[in-house]
């Protein structure tokens, strides 16, 4: 190696360790795959860079993210094992560097093209730690030159400290997240031991059995539904939740929310309207999702307006995006606690005296939305009302 060489190496190693004690600093896994694939294009001098994740137990491999374009098109996308770079890499967990990837037939081509880009030269190494492989980190057209054998050692160093912490920041989300869940299950367990215990007593009366029959009713409904949140927090956290992305129709969708939510709304004695223009662009990205959120916004707007309030779903297209909002009359959120409002399990305080909840729902609809690209907005004032806003972007 020459003397200029070996600098530049050095220099490399040093990035590489500065890299790695920012990796440290954070548990948050959305931040923490940026990191690696801004620090992976710029120690090996390329283009982009993204990381693939692989699910063992499904044998599946998927884009999670890249450093340029990171849209609803790309997250979730799949990627073929038997018959891609990525899935070779994989399965012989070893390295690969493609000068010409038009003369590579495992090159998936569907990918670069989805993402309008042409993948022209390509240096893939696995993502191990603990002897498993949970994914791929690719670099992507090298700016001068080839990919040479120092880029590949290069990002084989950071592919290390990369699987680790991914691996940590898995973990901690699981352990942090188990153990708010055990918290949370304490309450609706009292119950249902008070209840239970007090159904042994003879001398009850009918109408006090029938009360406590239904108090554990609805404590069995809301450990159905705590545990379904868990999941589905749990899955979009660690990345396993993949978007199916397809053009839909968001006048139907939306109209079949309303549909779903009408009669509760109209039972708790809150009128409710829908205005949604005839001819709304088409949308891309996924319905069931997409569904879930506008669901649990307006799932808030029935439970935090008091009767004789009203909710408005409304849907407008801008020149690029297109806007859906749910608005309220109810009791409003003080300014100091919009800032934790999509905070896991926050509740504003007295929340618990209108309707139970577990403060997930707005952390569940900050996540969709912002895996497809777009952003949520919140207005609101006490005793007036509350609007939120979400933002989708509108692909051609
Ligand atoms: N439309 C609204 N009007 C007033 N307060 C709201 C509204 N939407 C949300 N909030 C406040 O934000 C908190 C968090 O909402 P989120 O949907 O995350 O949880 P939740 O409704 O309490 O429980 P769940 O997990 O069942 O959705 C709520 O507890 C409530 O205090
Ligand atoms: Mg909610």
């Amino acid at each position: 190696m020459t003397d200029k060489a070996e600098i530049s190496q050095i220099s490399r190693y040093k990035k590489i360790i500065s890299i790695s004690r920012d990796l440290a600093s954070t548990l948050d896994l959305d931040i923490l795959l940026k990191r690696i694939v801004q620090a992976a294009a710029e120690l090996t001098g390329a283009e982009a860079a993204s990381i693939l994740l692989y699910d063992e137990r499904l044998e599946r491999l998927y884009f999670q993210v890249a450093s340029q374009f990171d849209g609803p098109l790309l997250r979730g996308l799949d990627v073929p094992v038997e018959s891609s770079i990525a899935g070779w890499i994989v399965k012989n967990r070893q390295p690969m560097i493609i000068h010409d990837t038009k003369q590579d037939e495992r090159h998936y081509q569907q990918v670069g093209q989805s993402l309008g880009i042409t993948t022209k030269s390509l240096l893939g190494v696995p993502l191990i730690a603990k002897d498993k492989v949970s994914g791929v980190l690719e670099a992507i057209n090298k700016r001068n030159g080839k990919f040479s054998s120092d880029d590949q050692e290069a990002l084989m160093t950071l592919g290390v400290q990369a699987a680790v912490a991914i691996e940590n920041s898995r973990l901690f989300q699981q352990f942090d997240l188990i153990s708010e869940f055990v918290h949370e299950l304490r309450t609706p367990l009292a119950s249902l031991r008070t209840a239970t215990h007090l159904l042994t007593h003879p001398e009850i009366t009918d109408d006090k059995r029938e009360q406590l029959a239904k108090n554990i009713q609805r404590e069995r409904v809301r450990l159905a539904e705590m545990s379904t949140d868990f999941l589905n927090v749990a899955r979009l956290e660690s990345g396993r939740s993949q978007f199916q992305i397809d053009a839909f129709d968001l006048n139907v969708l939306l109209n079949e929310c309303f549909q779903l939510i009408i009669d509760q709304a109209e039972e708790s004695g809150l009128f409710c309207n829908i205005e949604i223009p005839d001819e709304l662009p088409m949308i891309k990205g996924d319905c069931d999702k997409i569904k879930q959120a506008v669901l649990n916004l307006l799932s808030n707007a029935i439970k935090y307006t008091l009767a004789g309030g009203r909710v408005l779903l409304k849907a407008e297209a801008a020149p690029d995006e297109i806007h859906i909002s749910i608005s309220d009359t109810g009791v409003g959120i003080p300014q100091k606690y919009l800032d934790r409002l999509f905070s896991k399990f926050f509740r504003v305080p007295g929340s618990e005296r209108m309707s139970q909840g577990t403060g997930l729902g707005l952390s569940i609809v900050k996540r969709i939305i912002e895996g497809h690209g777009g952003h949520i907005e919140v207005e609101s004032e006490v005793d007036v009302g509350t609007t939120f806003t979400i933002h989708l972007l509108i692909t051609p």
